[in-house]
């Protein structure tokens, strides 16, 4: 059963846009689990733990884009499968090993989904959908507060 008041073109677009960003949420959050994994370097430990922090920061909004999914009348589409599909976030490299090279690589990734947000944003807001829009501009700070840790460690 659709949320109340909200059209089927609402409804469509909102659904498209949560299970596009869930992808890219999936994907971002095992990047941040590999470069936790994986890190080394001078800062290892503040860096090993903010990666893990910002992972469990990601599941739980991740929890709610999928919830809101299925107050919608959606499915939402978590899988392996359906992520490696439809993830747009570039593909996480293995062979990473330095702190900066990780916090570069994490930084630059987190930045790009920043702005697939703040078109998700616009997208649902012009649909008509202010629930979704308000889950997304919530997901958008976080992203923007957590760049802001990670990138931190670039320096100035
Ligand atoms: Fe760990």
């Amino acid at each position: 059963m659709p949320v109340k008041g909200l059209n089927d073109n609402a409804v469509a677009a909102s659904v498209a846009e949560l299970n596009a960003r869930l992808a890219d949420m999936i994907a971002l959050r095992l990047a941040l689990k590999q470069a936790h994994w994986n890190v080394k370097g001078p800062n290892f430990i503040g860096i090993h733990e903010l990666f893990d922090v910002a992972h469990g920061r990601l599941a739980g909004h991740e929890d709610t884009i999928a919830e809101r999914v299925q107050i919608l009348g959606g499915v939402a589409l978590g899988t392996l499968e359906a992520v490696a599909g439809a993830v747009t976030v570039e593909a996480y490299p293995t062979d990473l090993v330095a702190d900066r090279d990780h916090v570069a690589a994490i930084s630059g990734r987190m930045a790009a989904l920043g702005e697939k947000v703040r078109g998700a944003i616009e997208t649902v807001s012009d649909a008509g959908d202010e629930g979704t829009m308000d889950i997304f501009v919530g997901l958008s700070r976080a992203l923007d507060k957590d760049l802001w840790f990670i990138e931190s460690h670039l320096g100035g």
